[in-house]
Parts: structure tokens; C-alpha cells; sequence
């Protein structure tokens, strides 16, 4: 490609002034070699106007040059005895440059710029998408059959992939692991099921290493993706929830994974959270994850079924709560009576279903807050994020008085 051979000391200078002119090829390196700078330049611009500004810029350099003489003789006797030998060397040497118009005067360093041919390294564009970086990998109809939805958790990709692409799965990993530039892609290898909530996965590249670290809002959230719950599409409700709370509450999460509303709200305000979970590696990673971060409030990480922790612990030991959360969208209702035994008067309830709206929701906290002689005011409602067509996981602020 056409490229402006100048001497390197110069190369900022005269790099500045074609950029000013708009003249230089972006998508191409400067390449450096043998004491010269080769810039890129556009097709477009015609050899006529880039003989004019390359006078312009002998001109002006050279004007700069008589300057220097005048200060200082000595020097300059110096440089061009130097240069000299430089130039000449590299021309002679540099079998790959093709010189079309040499403006240069090779006695003078200030007038060495020339028009040259060179190879020079394309720029290369981080893709856009991972269908970007898939193109000329997979046909057209594969990258559309692609759902690029992903979930990034820490150093991990989880990644869906359709039936019809599974002879491909290795291809795609390649690219995401490119595009993402994380270390590990897994495959999504079933929906979350099961009380624990997890999903079955599938390694794909990078490292086999199912740990990661995930940072969230501030905080560090340490876990296993194959063997505990956890959403990142939930940092925004985490941030909600946590934004409420006032220092001194009692607070009970009654599904709280690996603790991630608990390390939230704990980590900004002075508060008593109980933390229970039924599965003892999410409780393992909540201990670990308090440690990790540094927090203002206590968490309390309990390992067993809410059922029988509260009839264990709190109802023997009269602890209520001013603030009760139930993130366990399928099955919440079926705790709800024991939410609305254990809340304090005027405690807030933050309940999550999975819901084509709040209706039926408001309708269940109301019917079951009347069986207790309770009141409940629904201070909020949020579509949390969609769970599969028409539903969405929804949660329901409700404020329980007696
Ligand atoms: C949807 S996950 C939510 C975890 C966490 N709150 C979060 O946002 O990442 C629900 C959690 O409830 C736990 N779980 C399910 N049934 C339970 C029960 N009866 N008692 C205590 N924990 C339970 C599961 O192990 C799982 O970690």
C-alpha cells in the first residue's frame, strides 16, 4: 500500500499534520523500521496532491532546519553526516519498498520524506457481537439461529446453544472466548431445576475451573457456577432492595445462595441479617463471601431448610424480622404463611414469583395476611427480569402491619 517514508525523529510531527489533513489510512499500522516511519495513506488521495503536501512538509521542515544551523552549527554538521549513512543504508537495504517519488534530498535529514510502497499490518477491529466474530465460521443462518444472549459471571461465559448448532458448540465457544476475552466458556446443558436451583453445564474452552469471582455493585462474590444458584441479571433488584434498608434492621433471607442480597446490604448499612440456605456449598461460598468483603452489618449464614430453622430457632427464640426476603421465584408461596408469622409490625416482605403480572401475587400476600389479622400496603411492584414468554420474574414490596 502507498505509505509516506519519513525519518522517525520526525514521525510525530508529520504524523499530526496528515491527520489534520485527513489523509491517513486508519485501518493500516504505522509500521517502523531502520530509523523511518511509514504512515498509511488512503486510496483516494491522488499522487498530485500528496507530492504538494509533501513539499509542504519538506518545506516547512527544512525552514525549521535553517533555524537550528543558525543556532547551532555543530550540531547539525553532526546530524548529517550521521543521516546520511543512515539513509543510505536503509534504502539500499530495504528490498521490500518500492520508492515511486523520493522528495528527499538524501544529504539532508529534514527533506528525507518520500511516497513509498510497503506492506503494512491491517488494524485489526474488535467485532461487535459474537455473530460478528462468528462470520465466515458459521453460514448465515447458523448466526441467526444463534441466541447471543450470555451471561458473563466473573471470569465465566455461560452460554446457550440451540439444538441445531450443537456439531458447532466448540466453534462458537472459540469465538466467544475471543469476543469476551474471558477464561472460561461453559454450555448451558439443562434449565435450573431441582431445589437447589442449579443448571447442568458443560465445559467448552478456555480453563476447566468452575470457580470464579464476580463483582457486583462493589462487592465480591465468590462461587461455583455448576453447584450453586446465581443470576447476574439480578444485580439491579439487589441494588434496590439494598438502597431500603436502614441501619439496625433484622433482616431474614430465607433463600440466600452463596449471599449476595445479604453481602449487598450488609456491606453499606449496620444491620443483623440471618442467612439461611439448603444447599451447603452456596452456604460454604456465603462464608467465604463474607469474609471477601468488607461490611458495616453481621450476617448469620444458616445451613438447613427454612421450614425447620425457623421452627428450631426463631420461633422458639421469639426473633422476628423488620425485613424478609423470598427470592425463590417457583416455590415462594408455599412459604408465605411462615413469612408473614415471622415479619415485625410494619416489617416489609420482598416477595418473588414467576408471573404474567403482580395481580395474582398481591391477591396471595393479602389472603394470607387476613388469616393472621394483618394488613399488607404493596409499597412497590417490579417485573424483574422475563422468565420465559409472557412471564416474567416479578417481586411484590409488601408492608405487613398488625
Ligand atoms: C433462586 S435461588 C436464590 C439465591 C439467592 N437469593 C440469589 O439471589 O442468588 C434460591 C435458593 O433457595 C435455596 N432453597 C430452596 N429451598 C429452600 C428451603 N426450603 N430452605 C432454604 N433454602 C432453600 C436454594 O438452595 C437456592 O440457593
Amino acid at each position: 500500500m502507498l505509505t509516506i517514508k519519513t525519518p522517525l525523529k520526525y514521525i510525530d510531527t508529520i504524523r499530526k499534520i496528515l491527520m489534520e489533513k485527513e489523509i491517513i489510512a486508519r485501518n493500516y499500522k504505522i509500521l517502523t523500521e531502520d530509523n523511518y516511519g511509514y504512515i498509511p495513506i488512503k486510496d483516494e488521495i491522488n499522487t498530485e496532491t500528496l507530492k504538494n503536501i509533501i513539499e509542504k512538509l519538506k518545506n516547512n521542515l527544512n525552514s525549521q532546519k535553517k533555524g537550528n544551523t543558525n543556532n547551532n552549527t555543530n550540531t547539525n554538521t553532526n546530524t548529517n553526516t550521521n543521516t546520511n549513512t543512515n539513509t543510505n543504508t536503509n534504502t539500499n537495504t530495504n528490498t521490500n519498498t518500492n520508492t515511486i517519488i523520493n522528495m528527499g534530498n538524501f544529504n539532508d535529514i529534514y527533506t528525507d520524506i518520500s511516497l513509498v510502497e510497503k506492506d503494512l499490518e491491517e488494524v485489526k477491529k474488535h467485532p461487535q457481537s459474537i455473530s460478528e466474530e462468528l462470520k465466515g465460521k458459521l453460514t448465515e443462518q447458523e448466526i441467526e439461529d444463534l441466541k447471543t444472549s450470555f451471561d458473563i459471571i466473573g471470569d465465566i461465559v455461560i452460554l446457550e446453544i440451540p439444538e441445531n448448532l450443537q456439531d458447532q458448540k466448540y466453534i462458537i465457544g472459540e469465538a466467544t472466548l475471543n469476543f469476551t476475552k474471558r477464561k472460561a466458556i461453559y454450555m448451558k446443558k439443562s434449565a435450573i431445576e431441582g431445589v437447589m436451583r442449579t443448571r447442568q453445564l458443560e465445559h467448552i474452552t478456555g480453563e476447566e475451573n468452575p470457580e470464579t469471582i464476580h463483582k457486583e455493585h462493589g462487592a465480591r462474590l465468590k462461587l461455583d457456577v455448576s453447584n450453586v444458584y446465581f443470576s447476574p441479571r439480578l444485580a439491579t433488584e439487589r441494588k434496590r432492595i439494598a438502597e431500603q434498608v436502614k441501619d439496625g434492621e433484622i433482616i431474614l433471607d430465607m433463600f440466600a445462595g452463596i449471599g449476595p442480597f445479604p453481602i449487598l446490604i450488609a456491606k453499606d448499612h449496620d444491620v443483623n441479617i440471618y442467612a439461611v440456605d439448603i444447599n451447603k456449598i452456596a452456604i460454604k461460598y456465603m462464608k467465604e463471601n463474607i469474609k471477601l468483603n468488607k461490611l458495616k452489618g453481621k450476617i448469620t449464614p444458616i445451613l438447613g431448610d427454612i421450614n425447620q430453622i425457623a421452627n428450631e430457632q426463631f420461633i422458639k427464640e421469639n426473633i422476628k424480622f423488620d425485613r424478609i426476603i423470598m427470592n425463590l421465584p417457583g416455590t415462594a408461596k408455599d412459604f408465605l404463611n411462615l413469612a408473614i408469622s415471622l415479619i415485625n409490625n410494619n416489617g416489609i416482605i420482598h416477595y418473588y414469583e414467576f408471573s404474567d403480572g403482580f395481580d395474582s401475587g398481591i391477591e396471595r400476600i393479602k389472603r394470607i395476611a387476613k388469616n393472621y389479622d394483618k394488613d399488607v400496603e404493596v409499597l412497590a411492584t417490579r417485573k424483574v427480569k422475563s422468565s420465559s414468554p409472557g412471564q416474567w420474574h416479578v417481586v411484590i414490596d409488601a408492608k405487613i402491619s398488625y
